[in-house]
């Protein structure tokens, strides 16, 4: 592995050394628009107390900044940021544009937006917006200009806050205005109608267009709608929102060309419609918002979509711009963090590269529609759980500052993440509406992490020239050059691991023919006749013991040279090959047909580990108890050891432990549940300890 140079380490959001100088960024949305102003002077007590250093700031203030049209009211905002700069805090200031005031919708209902089934959506939430509607661009772009020429040069600045998880509410538009846009999309991408109706596969149900203007975005129709018109109009919505952070993007850059901005994403499992791989290059930074999902798979969730935003930022450090302190108030059922989480959380997202560690929300509001979602400070006060670990994980984080900077450490095995195989994959009128892109690519990460086999969750677009073994889950949507690319990597003596449904279409929803897998038939040597989905409540045992639900498929001819690793053992399917293997020169292509969970597809990659060495535990992970990250500055390498279990696991370290990470005089570390140990070491000696034949310089305890 090649040590970054340390000039790359620096991110590009370092334009003027304010951002990153060496410390953690910490804090969280500021909406000191909702208090008095005698609770803003606490807030200034125990943010400092607490260490933040940062916080975003006007995020929601439309109506309070511009309360008519054209007539503005900073006088509140100036004086929360001059109060902010005297006790030094920074400012992610927002263009906040995220919620338009009522005024605006009143004077143009015209920027409403609408669903598919023609409902206007009212004004009285947030982002009530029509991402193309040119008169809400005019005053969202008004509104940017104004902040950004008050505040330019203010010393609190430090980055813009553009709007806020553009798309959230508002991607899917199908008003006049979205049938307008989605056309001329549709133009430029296809340039004649002749190439949209071939495209489309018009041809079906007498849907043939013969002028531009017949084409609508996707509304309820009677049944089945277009799939190619369907997936064009997922595309056109994530496009057509990056275009709104363009143009405010392209104000912020002319009004203060040295401010670095960014906008929240949501790399995350509960939004999938903002394909972000195409987002990360109008971005100064990447920054995520994060929620942890409830119970026994969340830790391991949060570890998934961390991972995919770090490997989207290109393995460089990244903004935590969001995540809970405690519950959020948006799921059916909204648990608290249980003792240790916190930081837990906190510290996941930081060995993922984050460098800087924000919440929603400063101060849990006492009003409003997110009042039951936990802040830094809840509603109890200072005297409380959450604020002491606050104030907890500030010093942390403090005590772990040399961290910032660094990159994630590359690692030799890829789980390939595809937004365009999410949506497709999950379209109506399929074999079966049970399948799951997200759990079937959580069921492979978390058999990683059970082997203590360190992965990147890469995205589809990356090089996938560093690994050594590419495992695509239900890589669904496959076009000419993603199977080239994977074909490239069997060559190259590599490996890929493959599961069922990938392969099928192509970059427009049409069936690649001659059998399934489609366009990874021949790479893997598996033809299949026929998809066997199968009923609740009816699996399929393997040979192996492995227990298929939801998915099974009738493989009916092998190339030659491919092995059968395991078989249907009952069911209508029962002696057929299940899980198969291609051997090409030192490389090998595995096909898994059916859905066998976490467990199955561990015991798949146990077998293939005899000899894949990349596929070989790390002993630090303690048989898959304790998550092993790593970040690098090419002269040191910083360990995050997160523990995913809820019991002690005794560990036994090399090099120097970091922050309250705390080893016995002979390096033994008992990690507490759901803590994160960091350790620091010298790259060079680590080095040498590799070329020693010694995997890892530390070793887990039974
Ligand atoms: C999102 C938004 C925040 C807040 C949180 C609550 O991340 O950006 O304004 O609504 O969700 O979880
Ligand atoms: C009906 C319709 C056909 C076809 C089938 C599919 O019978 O008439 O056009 O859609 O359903 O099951």
């Amino acid at each position: 592995m090649t040590s970054p140079a340390l000039t790359d380490v620096r991110p590009r959001w370092v334009k003027d050394g304010a951002l990153g100088a060496g410390r953690f960024r910490y804090g969280a949305d500021y909406n000191p628009e909702q208090w008095p102003r005698d609770v803003w002077q606490e807030d200034m007590r125990l943010m400092r107390e607490a260490g933040v250093n940062i916080v975003s700031l006007g995020i929601f203030s439309w109506a309070l900044l511009e309360p008519r049209p054209g007539e503005w009211d900073f006088s509140w905002l100036d004086e929360v940021m001059d109060l902010l700069h005297e006790n030094g805090i920074d400012v992610d200031l927002a263009t906040a544009t995220a919620s338009p005031p009522p005024w605006l919708t009143r004077l143009h209902p015209e920027v409403l937006p609408q669903t598919a089934d023609g409902t206007v959506l009212s004004p009285g939430a947030r982002q009530h917006w029509r991402p193309t509607s040119p008169v809400f661009r005019e005053y969202a772009l008004r509104l940017t200009r104004a902040i950004a020429e008050r505040y330019a040069g203010h010393p609190a600045l430090v980055a813009w806050h553009i709007s806020n998880e553009l798309g959230c509410h508002n991607i899917y538009d199908y008003s006049d205005d979205a049938a307008r846009a989605f056309r001329v999309w549709l133009q430029e991408h296809y340039g004649t109608l002749d190439a949209l109706n071939d495209a489309w596969g018009t041809a079906f149900w007498s849907q043939h267009y013969g002028a531009w203007d017949e084409i609508l975005p996707p509304r309820v129709a009677p049944t089945q709608r277009n799939p190619g018109q369907q997936l064009d109009f997922e595309r056109f919505s994530s496009d057509a929102v990056r275009d709104h952070l363009r143009a405010e993007a392209a104000v912020l850059r002319e009004v203060t060309p040295d401010v670095a901005y960014t906008t929240n994403f949501m790399v995350a499992q509960n939004v999938r419609d903002i394909d972000y791989a195409t987002w990360v290059d109008d971005v100064d930074f990447v920054s995520n918002d994060h929620y942890l999902r409830p119970g026994e798979l969340g830790r391991d969730d949060l570890s998934f979509w961390a991972n995919l935003t770090g490997n989207l930022a290109g393995g460089r450090p990244w903004f935590l711009m969001e995540h809970a302190t405690s519950a959020i108030n948006w799921r059916e059922v909204n648990p608290p963090k249980r003792a240790g989480e916190l930081v837990r959380d906190a510290l996941t997202h930081v060995g993922h590269g984050a460098d800087a560690v924000c919440y929603f929300q400063w101060r849990q509001s006492r009003a409003g529609g997110e009042r039951y979602h936990s802040g830094m400070v809840p509603h109890a006060g200072r005297d409380s759980r959450v604020f002491r670990d606050v104030v907890a994980l500030g010093a942390e984080l403090d005590a772990l500052a040399a961290v910032t900077g660094s990159h994630r450490e590359k690692a030799r095995v890829a789980v390939l993440f595809d937004y365009e195989s999410w949506w497709v994959s999950g379209r109506d009128s399929h074999p079966t509406e049970a399948l799951q892109y997200d759990a079937e690519q959580l069921a492979w990460y978390r058999a990683l992490l059970d082997l203590g086999i360190r992965a990147d969750v890469l995205p589809l677009a990356a090089s996938l020239d560093d690994y050594d073994v590419v495992i695509a889950p239900m890589l669904h949507v496959v076009t000419d050059e993603v199977r080239r690319r994977l074909e490239h990597v069997v060559r190259d003596g590599r490996h890929v691991v493959v599961s069922y449904f990938s392969g099928i279409v192509d970059g427009h929803d049409r069936v690649w023919l001659g059998g399934y897998p489609g366009a990874l038939r021949d790479l893997l040597g598996v033809t299949v006749e026929e998809f066997v989905p199968l009923l609740p409540g009816q699996p399929v045992t393997l040979g192996s013991g492995s227990v298929a639900t939801t998915w099974t498929e009738r493989i009916v001819r092998l190339a030659d040279g491919v092995d059968v690793l395991d078989t249907y053992a009952d069911g209508d399917l029962a002696g057929a090959p299940a899980v198969t293997r291609r051997r090409a020169g030192a490389g090998s292509a595995t096909y898994v047909s059916a859905d066998i969970g976490r467990d199955g597809v561990a015991g798949v990659l146990r077998g293939l580990s005899v000899d894949i060495d990349a596929l070989a535990a790390d002993p630090l992970a303690a048989d898959g108890r304790v998550e092993v990250l790593s970040r690098t500055n090419g002269a040191e390498r910083f360990v995050f050891l997160a523990n995913r279990t809820d019991e002690s696991v005794l560990l036994q370290l090399d090099g120097d432990a970091m922050g309250s990470t705390e080893t016995d005089a002979d390096g033994t570390l008992a990690l507490a549940p759901r803590a994160v140990a960091v350790v620091r070491q010298d790259a060079a000696v680590l080095a040498a300890a590799a070329a020693d034949g010694i995997r890892s310089s530390s070793t887990a305890r039974a």
